[in-house]
């Protein structure tokens, strides 16, 4: 008798006895064993190159041996005791965001998700305007809570009716799939202008403000084009808004060159919201703000799990090694790699419609027949795609309200090798799907 398990066992448990929605990729799960680096590997022994990083959260490998030694070493001395006691992790990581961040932040607070970030953040939009208007954006994606749910902008992620009425959804920055079937440049970003009949329209003519992600992850890395983000940011505060970034997927350098994906904009956030990178994988979230907006807080604030010592100890593990090792560039120099062979995939296979953007945060939108001028989202392709790159040892993330998007996401630390090896196994499985 042996006590090995296989995919199938670990499965057939999770199955058994987590709830019936939780998702899982692949007709067969791939039940994750162990990592190392840019690798992980099953239950059945067999190795895959992780791009799509527990979702974008493993920014410097799996088993990190530098945040394996800061969290063994905080677990040794002190394991957990909430924001109601102060602690050397919690305000050093604190001094680092503020500092890391653009702009005049001057304050952080800390929960256990992006969703609990990004709930801090909009009752702090409240609170510092005295409204309740909020703006968010179709195909948007902030978390499970019900104010999460509510600003998300997709249906597939709500159980429940929207619970928050005050909460209005402006069209996304699709250029794939324009709301107005206009064309950018000409379009003269009639998207980012439509906002400010929304709120004349649809509010009390004033706003809390706007919670935008500077690329819209679960969307499907729908990426704005040039200027939109400032047009946009100027029609919330023209109408009295407070501008919340959600970098929950593009921070810590995930867009390459820059820490936050916001930088690329030349806007300055009120707000910021951070999760999933900053930690390597340690449950640990953030929200950055003003000191005026920090202290509209008025009432009690305590987070239990916010801000553990050893989620804070691995936060400032992972940040140090992404400044220190100058993974933001790293970042930049592998993703002009990656964009680089994506287009070529694009060109080659005509169910690719879209590949689009930034740094290691790079979209396949996969069609009908995108030469043919058929852009039916294919949702049977991108599943078949998907055993096809599992069957050759590599996991990507998958998204878009109709769920015909990749989202390719390696680590951070990612190299020259793995990218060849990733886009061959991509070129190879676009192959087979396209016999
Ligand atoms: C942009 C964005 N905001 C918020 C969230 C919610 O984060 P969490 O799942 O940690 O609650 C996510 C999760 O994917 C996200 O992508």
């Amino acid at each position: 008798m042996t006590d090995k398990k296989t995919n199938a066992d670990v499965t057939a448990k999770y199955k058994k006895y987590l709830f019936g929605s939780t998702a899982t990729y692949y007709a067969d799960p791939v039940a994750l064993e162990s990592g190392k680096g840019g690798r992980v590997r099953d239950f059945d022994g067999k190795e895959y190159l992780d791009f799509f990083g527990g979702i974008l959260t493993i920014s410097v490998g799996h088993a990190n041996e530098k945040v394996n030694a800061a969290v063994r070493a905080q677990m040794e001395r002190l394991g957990h005791v909430s924001t109601v006691y102060p602690t050397l992790p919690i305000a050093d990581l604190a001094e680092k965001l503020v500092h890391l961040a653009p702009g005049k932040m001057e304050k952080a607070f800390f929960c256990a998700s992006g969703t609990e970030a990004d709930e801090t953040a909009v009752a702090l939009a409240q609170a510092h305007t005295g409204r309740q208007e909020l703006i968010a954006l179709r195909h948007g994606y902030s978390g499970r809570s019900l104010l999460a749910q509510s600003l998300t902008g997709h249906a597939k992620y709500r159980i429940i009716p929207t619970q928050v009425a005050a909460i209005k959804h402006a069209h996304a920055p699709y250029c794939y799939r324009c709301p107005f079937g206009l064309t950018y440049p000409s379009c003269n970003l009639k998207c980012a202008d439509d906002v400010e009949e929304l709120i004349q329209t649809t509010t009390m003519g004033q706003i809390a403000g706007a919670i935008v992600e500077p690329i819209m992850g679960v969307g499907g890395f729908i990426t704005p084009p040039e200027g939109w983000m400032k047009r946009f940011v100027d029609v919330i505060r023209k109408y009295g808004g407070v501008f919340i970034a959600d970098e929950v997927q593009t921070g810590f350098g995930r867009t390459g060159g820059k820490m936050w994906g916001i930088e690329h904009e030349g806007v300055q956030p009120d707000v910021m919201t951070m999760a999933k990178g900053i930690a390597n994988g340690y449950p640990i979230s953030a929200v950055i703000t003003t000191a005026p907006i920090a202290d509209a807080w008025k009432g009690g604030n305590i987070s239990t799990f916010g801000g553990n010592p050893i989620s804070c100890a691995a936060a400032n593990a992972t940040i140090d090694q992404i400044v220190d090792d100058k993974l933001v560039e790293n970042a930049a120099v592998m993703a002009r790699l990656l964009r680089e062979g994506l287009e070529a995939l694009k060109a080659k296979y005509t169910v690719i419609g879209d590949v689009r953007g930034k740094g290691l945060m790079q979209g396949v939108e996969l069609v009908k027949d995108e030469k043919g001028g058929d852009r039916t989202p294919a949702m049977e392709a991108t599943g078949r795609l998907f055993e096809e790159t599992k069957k050759r040892g590599m996991l990507v993330g998958r998204g878009g309200l109709y769920n015909n998007i990749l989202r390719v996401a390696p680590p951070l630390v990612v190299g020259r090798r793995d990218i060849q090896d990733a886009l061959q196994i991509l070129d190879d499985s676009f192959a087979a799907v396209s016999k």
